[in-house]
């Protein structure tokens, strides 16, 4: 398999006047060529602070503290912002949740797409670039392209906006798209077509995506592999017909019971986790999760797990994995019929 990008063993943390905030703590993953992976986990988890790392966005006192993160094979931690600029956009580029902060409210929404493009391409004349954003527009579906070029920001609806941040995203043609939370600020019907549209854009381009969310319905709808988040560490990695059928960290249990099901009904009351997320400054010695987790023993509290491999592609950080365990109650056995 050809990796597109190869995360090891990332370490992230943000220097604040508490003290330091250890974001990520150890990430390791791959994204294949042409592969669409979901990265989940609830607010605060990691999971932006992850996919800011990668594109060497971090913002204020944010800093990579340790690992490595490969694009195409090259190492890009430690790459100069000026290096950074050539690779941004042409082999990775990134949508945000809120259009409106990403995109300059004075500047024509084609020419801000214009721009994108000269800034890779300085040989493109004017009249050029106005014909690659009409055809960039009309792939996004924006009705009338040709006409909308000179509308400003404001002019548009929060859905058409997201349509332009993916149009400049994907202006370069990049190996390797990044969506964080690209459908949160959006309502559902419009959330659809996006996600309908970003799932017919790859196809026709064959990148490869890394689309973040906390709704791991959201993720089904459109990748083939997800990562699990939590405490700034990977929980769970596994194909998307695994994670659902044969979750095996009790925090992606947790997500599962906690996804609105719109074909059920809609008074049904979903089940949150009970509790709230680690302090990053002070993160706990053992699982992140183990103060929440229904199945806790005192090693979850104490130890950190490892992670544990349990078949093809499926990992999971979790001491209930642990073969040399003692087995009283491993909740794991027991719930294959039943219930999670
Ligand atoms: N600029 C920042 N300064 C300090 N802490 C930050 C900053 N950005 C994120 N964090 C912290 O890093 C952790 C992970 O955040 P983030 O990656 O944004 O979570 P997610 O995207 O999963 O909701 C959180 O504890 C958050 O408070
Ligand atoms: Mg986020």
């Amino acid at each position: 398999m050809e990796h597109i990008l190869e995360v090891q063993d990332l370490h992230t943390s943000f220097l604040t006047s508490s003290g330091e905030v250890k974001a990520v703590r150890g990430v390791s993953f791959t994204v294949e060529k042409g592969e669409s992976i979901g990265i989940v986990g609830e607010s605060g988890s990691g999971k932006s602070v992850t996919s800011l790392s990668v594109m060497q966005l971090l913002a204020g006192t944010g800093r990579i503290v340790g690992g490595s993160v490969k694009l195409n094979g090259r190492e890009l931690v430690g790459l100069s912002a000026k290096e950074m600029r050539t690779i941004r956009g042409k082999e990775v580029a990134m949508i945000f949740q809120d259009p409106m902060t990403s995109l300059n409210p004075l500047i024509p929404v084609g020419e801000q797409v214009g721009e994108m493009l000269w800034s890779h391409d300085k040989a493109l004349s004017k009249a050029e670039r106005e014909a690659r954003v009409v055809d960039l527009f009309q792939m996004v579906r924006i009705p009338e392209a040709d006409k909308r070029l000179k509308s400003f920001p404001h002019e548009f609806s929060g859905g058409m906006r997201q349509r332009v941040m993916i149009a400049m995203a994907l202006a370069c043609k990049p190996d390797l798209l990044i969506a964080d939370e690209p459908t949160t600020a959006l309502d559902v019907s419009i959330q659809d077509q996006i996600l309908k549209l970003m799932r017919s854009v790859q196809k026709e381009m064959g990148m490869s995506i890394m689309f973040i969310t906390h709704d791991l319905g959201v993720v089904a709808e459109l990748c083939s592999r997800v990562l699990v988040m939590y405490g700034g560490l990977i929980m769970e990695e596994a194909n998307i017909f695994d994670i659902f059928e044969q979750p095996l960290h009790p925090y992606t249990m947790g997500l599962i019971a906690s996804i609105p099901d719109l074909n059920q009904d809609k008074k049904k009351r979903l089940q949150p986790i009970i509790g709230s997320p680690p302090d990053m400054i002070h993160p706990p010695a053992g699982c992140p999760f183990a103060p929440r987790c229904p199945y806790a023993c005192r090693i979850c509290l104490e130890e950190l797990p490892p992670v544990f491999r349990a078949g093809e592609g499926h990992s999971s950080r979790c001491w209930l994995l642990d073969e040399d365990a003692p087995s009283t109650g491993n909740p794991l056995k027991n719930r294959k019929e039943g219930q999670p």
